[in-house]
């Protein structure tokens, strides 16, 4: 099965994708985690991708897309994945699509995360995220067992650098120029489906499972 989560920034993507991907056994695939794991370890990518992420703009598709399609190579990724954050713009879902293509296969679903901008910037000044194993939490809405530390790994958990206040309204406008119009791609495609985000994170798996069965 593969699976694209489609939302605003904060809608709540990698949160769903995480119980999907549980669920259903398959890879939880985030390019935002990819570019974190490497910003930490230093790396050439990681350095040049800081610039575009804390600046709240997309990293170029040049440096996204290969990455995305070295990593859905991998063996693991046989009986499908969930992709949460990319594809992001129409080219990245092009190239995306011509590649399942020559394989014989497609997207399966596409789940957009429907939520309002307001609800967004309140979340995200409450998030916290493992930058260890990308496990992502609320202070008040989906709180770790143990304060500021990850309840799957272990790991600190640290308010990413992109979620200050103005980094975050501009990544929404990134989002309304740039990611939203996919949701009228993958429509036309009929594999899109829709999620309330704001509904209880207690809930996410029966949300989901109501979808896709
Ligand atoms: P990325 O890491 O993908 O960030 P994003 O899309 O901005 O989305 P977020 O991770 O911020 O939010 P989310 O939807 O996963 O929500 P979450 O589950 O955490 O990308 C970061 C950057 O990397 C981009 O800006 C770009 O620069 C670059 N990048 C990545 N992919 C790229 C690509 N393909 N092309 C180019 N550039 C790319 O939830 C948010 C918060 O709300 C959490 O605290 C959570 O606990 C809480 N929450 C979730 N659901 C609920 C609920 N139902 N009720 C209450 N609280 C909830
Ligand atoms: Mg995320």
């Amino acid at each position: 099965m593969k699976i694209i989560m489609l939302g605003a920034p904060g809608a709540g993507k990698g949160t769903r994708a995480a119980v999907i991907a549980e669920h259903y056994k398959i890879p939880h695939i985030s390019t935002g985690d990819i570019f974190r794991a490497n910003i930490k370890e230093g790396t050439a990518l990681g350095l040049e991708a800081k610039g575009y992420m804390d600046q709240g703009l997309l990293v170029p598709d040049e440096l996204t897309v290969k990455i995305l399609l070295d990593r859905v190579a991998q063996d693991d990724c046989r009986d499908g994945y969930v992709l949460d954050g990319f594809p992001r713009n129409i080219p990245q879902a092009e190239v995306l699509d011509r590649e399942l293509d020559k394989l014989g296969d497609a997207v399966d679903y596409a789940i957009n995360v429907d939520v309002s901008d307001e609800v967004i910037v309140d979340r995200m000044a409450g998030r916290r995220a493992c930058l260890k194993c990308g496990a992502t939490y609320h202070v008040k809405y989906v709180p770790p067992e143990k304060e500021g530390i990850c309840d799957k790994c272990g790991g600190e958990l640290v308010l990413r650098h992109d979620d200050a206040p103005e980094t975050v309204s501009h990544r929404l406008k990134v989002y309304h120029e740039q990611t939203k119009p996919l949701i009228d791609f993958y429509e036309a495609k009929g594999v899109l489906k829709s999620v309330d985000g704001t509904g209880d994170v207690k809930n996410a798996l029966k949300d989901i499972v109501d979808i896709l069965g």
